[in-house]
């Protein structure tokens, strides 16, 4: 059977970069599952489409015409890896992610991704509804103000600004939806290991990821 690495936590952990670092590594294949509920937000938002129409946007989740390639992600062969980045596509996201019939157009899509290389797998549900049989799962968490504090970095932010308290609160309100909602929410699995990584590398924490997988 194929291996693979479910990596689940919060927004802005940094856990796409650990996962993408890891399966390169192990020259396993990533998947930013992520990406897919972005994709969804953004095509649907292309067609008109609201996001709370649920069996509308579950449509659009089962017709995505996508392709990762290497950096690129093309929707409909135009590249959208940066469009999908977007704030308020975020937003649309979240959003998209809480209806149980988009998650459910896109499981066979995640799945599909776990081939001969093997995969490592970063979002919220791969290790409870996605990849229940993974043979490593990790939660990869770090505090709301560590995320933010990252992610204001990134965006040269004052740390001492309204802004960067803007951010903490998104984050800590993106949190919430993650938790509370009633279809895979994110969850700490008992068979998962913790990885906090507010005081903790990226370097770290990639080595602790291998660390486990090889043990
Ligand atoms: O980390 P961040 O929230 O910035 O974004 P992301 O990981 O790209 O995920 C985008 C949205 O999709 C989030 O709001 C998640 O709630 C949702 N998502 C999900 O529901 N299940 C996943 N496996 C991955 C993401």
């Amino acid at each position: 059977m194929t291996a693979v690495i479910a990596i689940d936590g919060p927004s802005a952990s940094g856990k796409g970069t650990v996962a993408a670092r890891v399966a390169a590594a192990l020259g396993m294949d990533y998947l930013d599952s992520g990406a897919l509920y972005r994709l969804t937000a953004l095509a649907a938002q292309q067609q008109n489409l609201a996001w709370d129409d649920e069996a509308a946007v579950a449509g659009v989740a089962a017709a995505l015409d996508v392709v990762f390639a290497d950096s690129q992600i093309l929707l409909k062969g135009v590249d959208v890896s940066a469009a999908i980045r977007q704030e308020i596509i975020g937003m649309g996201a979240s959003q998209v992610a809480k209806h149980p019939q988009v998650r459910t157009a896109l499981l066979a899509r995640q799945q599909a991704f776990a081939g001969e290389r093997g995969l490592v797998a970063d979002g919220r549900d791969m290790g409870s509804v996605v990849f229940p049989d993974a043979a490593l799962k990790i939660f990869l968490t770090a505090t709301a103000e560590e995320r933010a504090r990252r992610r204001a970095l990134q965006l040269n932010i004052d740390l001492a600004s309204e802004q960067y308290q803007a951010i903490v609160n998104d984050i800590k309100q993106r949190d919430f939806n993650d938790i509370n909602r009633s279809v895979a929410p994110l969850q700490q699995l008992p068979d998962a290991y913790l990885l906090d990584t507010t005081e903790l590398s990226i370097e770290n924490a990639v080595k602790k990821v291998l660390e486990w997988y090889q043990q």
